[in-house]
């Protein structure tokens, strides 16, 4: 039997689904792969609850708005530092926001512990950082869910590099907010009302100024440009914002109640767009060269032209596919989604175990 146990940062919404799998499916993962998987501990921003006795408590907890520190929290340090049991394999499963979590994600590796990854913060900063998390990672670090949510991106460019395929440039339409956005303009909406729109079917962060700044593409640009092997810092990659001038630091609802005063000069944008060719949000990341990220006109029989909704595309052109691309369509974020792109890198880890243990 494998014995695995769970340390996970971040009961969000991502967070809450990974949970309900682990919980849901366990029973049949033990029969199938003779896997004995447990939390060790879940943690927010209050603290870790150790076990997994409350876990239930804690997911409705979450829902309903609450802190883990009324069910009563550790440090998430001291959890960390604590060896686990011999014979049992630690993951440290880091579904936080942005920046907060790398020095713990840090201290799990050091530690021996494997790293999987939706958070985009830990692999998209400064390059000194990065490189000292992959170093102490080595073969230990797993992230197929920062970019694409579920979808196969990231295996899918691994994969093209380990076969010995070179990859000449990645084009991605990669966040289902500006897709969205762009998609419901071209339908005839008004800037201000698809914004609105893609908040309130939940496509946009409840500030869409974090999806419309386009760092979030940055980011993605950055793992993809790192996972090709580029060595880049993150101000090397100039994105352009649409959160419309003026706006960038005022309260959200003046920000809400204001934004159709850029309803006109968007719509000028996407009437100067030239014939059989669309307003998309790219990023382009070839093998050498600048890396962009911003508005781009496509032309329409290009992958980017279809786009409908909050579909995320990504084309790769490499040696090997380099008349016809190889390029991956589908829905790019969703917790559910983005939690089975999470289980499936556990289930990895697991594999694995299993094939070391063979060797
Ligand atoms: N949602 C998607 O479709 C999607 C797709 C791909 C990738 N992602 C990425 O997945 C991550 C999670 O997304 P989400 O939608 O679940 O976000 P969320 O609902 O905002 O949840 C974030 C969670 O992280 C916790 N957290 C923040 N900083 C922490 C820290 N320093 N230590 C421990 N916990 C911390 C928060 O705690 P509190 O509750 O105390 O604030 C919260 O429980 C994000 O990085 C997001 O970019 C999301």
């Amino acid at each position: 039997m494998k014995r695995v146990e769970i340390v996970q940062l971040g009961l969000g919404y991502v967070g809450r689904a990974v949970a309900q799998i682990v919980i849901e499916e366990r029973k049949r993962w033990m029969e199938s792969l003779g896997l004995d998987l447990r939390y060790r501990a879940v943690a927010d921003t209050s603290g870790a609850l150790v076990g997994e006795e409350l876990l239930p408590q804690a997911i409705r907890l979450k829902e309903d708005g609450g802190k883990l520190s009324e069910l009563g929290v550790e440090p998430v340090e001291d959890v960390l530092e604590a060896e686990p049991e011999e014979g049992v394999t630690r993951i440290v499963v880091d579904l936080a926001v942005h920046g907060g979590t790398f020095d713990l994600d840090l201290l799990g590796v050091r530690n021996g512990s494997c790293l999987v990854l939706s958070n985009k913060g830990p692999l998209s900063g400064d390059s000194g950082q990065y490189e000292s998390l992959i170093e102490a990672a080595g073969d230990r670090l797993w992230y197929e869910a920062t970019v694409g949510a579920g979808m196969p991106i990231i295996s899918t460019l691994k994969g093209l590099v380990d076969t010995g395929d070179e990859v000449v440039e990645i084009q991605a339409s990669p966040s289902g907010t500006l897709g969205f956005i762009m998609s419901a303009v071209e339908e005839g909406k008004s800037f201000s009302e698809a914004v609105k729109e893609a908040v309130a079917l939940h496509y946009a962060e409840p500030d869409p100024r974090d999806d419309l700044s386009g760092l979030d593409v940055a980011r993605k640009a950055i793992i993809l440009a790192r996972t090709m092997g580029r060595e880049i810092e993150p101000s090397e990659i100039p994105y352009e914002s649409l959160v419309p001038d003026g706006l960038e630091e005022v309260p959200l609802p003046e920000f809400m109640e204001r934004l159709p005063e850029a309803d006109e000069e968007f719509a000028a944008r996407m009437r100067s767009v030239g014939e059989n060719h669309m307003l998309r949000y790219l990023a382009r990341i070839p093998a050498e060269g600048p890396i962009e990220v911003g508005l781009t006109e496509a032309a329409i029989e290009t992958p980017f032209g279809p786009i409908n909704g909050p579909e995320n595309v990504f084309d790769f052109r490499t040696r090997r596919y380099s008349d016809v691309t190889l390029t991956v369509t589908g829905p790019g974020a969703g917790p559910e989604r983005t939690a089975s792109g999470v289980v499936g890198d556990m289930l990895d880890i697991v594999r694995k175990i299993v094939r070391n243990e063979e060797d």
